[in-house]
């Protein structure tokens, strides 16, 4: 077959673009190797910025959002046992909406299906041919029959462990990396939260986080050692573990109740440069990773895809420019966003080699962060999203 975008990958960056390209009159298909099921079951972050609000809106997605997401205007952080709020609202004059990713996923995939746009699940084996030249192709399995796509572009929308980036020559492509010490054990459960914000906690046992997906479904994580296995934590062991490194108060007002998934996820910063080699785009987790404290993996997913479809959308239009600024205008927020998640989840945790000094760091960095209207200004004008240049 023939169409115009290949786009490798029906995470949210996949189908946030296959949806977008849409609007603007760009035929595209969406390559997929797992089931709808399957990418339907990860359990990811939850916390959008209105950036990507706006681009789900744009994409016609956003009724259920606006309905069952919780917007919020502040953000806890504990530490030393005290609980201080970041009015996020009143320091940037913008809000965080509460919404899962499993969610956004989940209206995305209604969105294509209602819309009749190809997409390929359980698509095997998806190989890329000859996108240095003009005439780039894709080629899968599905059901032991070979299908080749003849296409304008690649969209490698296909996450971190995906097939685009790894078929760039070595020699075009630079990675850097920092693999961070500890992982996270999340639990979901149908349980209330905690407390109506979230709450990152810094804490000697270990960093902790209560966050939700609605009134009635909660989200939390504490900070873990690689070596854990995840069958070794009992619910009973986890909220055990989470009440001991939150406040009294807070850990007596804690609902506990069944694990409805519980998970570890090892922490990693990752930036490959450029995200453009000649017809093959990278957008998403394709082309970086944050650890997930500041929630910025979705939101730079969503960054990117919208400065790949104003791109695209230039090409088609015939103007000049869009794709060539592509990659730079993307990557310029990208760093913004490793720097923050970097820096939050480097003064939030526990360093199993940080001694005495850095301990004191941390408390001295916390301790002066809620002295200060600017350092409070600082972390929110992050944690709600920089503006898309
Ligand atoms: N062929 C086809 N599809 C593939 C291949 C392949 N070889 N490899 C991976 N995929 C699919 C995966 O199964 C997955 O559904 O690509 C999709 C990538 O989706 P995500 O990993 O969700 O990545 P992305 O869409 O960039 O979304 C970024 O997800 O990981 C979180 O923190 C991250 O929230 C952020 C968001
Ligand atoms: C989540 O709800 O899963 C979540 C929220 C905020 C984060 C990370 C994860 O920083």
């Amino acid at each position: 077959m023939k169409t115009q975008v290949a786009i490798i990958g029906a995470g949210p960056a996949g189908l946030l673009l296959g949806q977008l390209l849409a609007k603007s009159g760009i035929a595209n298909i969406v390559l997929e190797q797992r089931s709808p099921e399957y990418v339907l079951g990860r359990i990811r972050a939850g916390v959008l910025e209105q950036t990507a609000v706006d681009l789900l809106d744009e994409a016609g997605v956003g009724a259920r959002m606006h309905r069952e997401g919780l917007p919020h205007d502040g953000v806890e952080l504990c530490f030393a046992g005290q609980r201080h709020r970041i009015d996020l609202h009143g320091l940037t004059g913008k809000r965080v909406m509460v919404y899962g990713q499993t969610e956004v996923t989940h209206d995305l995939m209604d969105a294509r299906t209602a819309a009749g746009l190809p997409t390929v699940y359980e698509a095997q084996d998806v190989r890329l041919e000859g996108f240095a030249s003009d005439t780039p192709r894709v080629h899968y399995e599905k059901d032991g029959v070979t299908h080749t796509v003849d296409c304008d572009f690649i969209a490698g929308c296909d996450g971190f462990h995906g097939v685009c980036r790894a078929s760039v020559p070595a020699e075009h492509i630079t990675t850097h990396e920092k693999v961070y010490p500890f992982g996270w054990l999340g639990l979901l459960s149908d349980t209330p939260p905690v407390s109506p914000e979230l709450i990152y906690v810094h804490h000697e046992r270990g960093f902790a986080l209560c966050s939700q997906r609605s009134k009635t479904r909660s989200r939390y994580y504490v900070q873990c050692s690689l070596q854990d296995d995840v069958a070794q934590w009992s619910d009973d062991a986890f909220w055990e573990e989470l009440k001991s490194r939150l406040p009294a108060d807070t850990a007596a007002q804690l609902v506990t109740g069944a694990s409805l998934e519980k998970s570890i996820a090892p922490l990693r910063s990752f930036v490959a440069e450029p995200m453009r080699f000649g017809r093959l785009l990278l957008a998403g987790d394709a082309a970086h990773i944050v650890p997930p404290t500041g929630a910025k993996g979705l939101n730079l997913a969503a960054s990117d895809v919208g400065y790949l479809w104003q791109g695209l959308t230039e090409h088609y239009r015939g103007g000049a420019g869009g794709l060539d600024h592509y990659s730079e205008r993307a990557l310029a927020r990208i760093w913004k966003a490793e720097r923050f998640s970097w820096w939050m989840t480097s003064l939030m945790h526990r360093f199993p080699d940080t001694g005495s000094f850095g301990e004191r760091m941390q408390q001295a960095e916390l301790a002066y962060l809620f002295g200060s209207t600017a350092a409070m200004t600082v972390l929110a004008e992050n944690y709600v999203g920089l503006p898309m240049r």
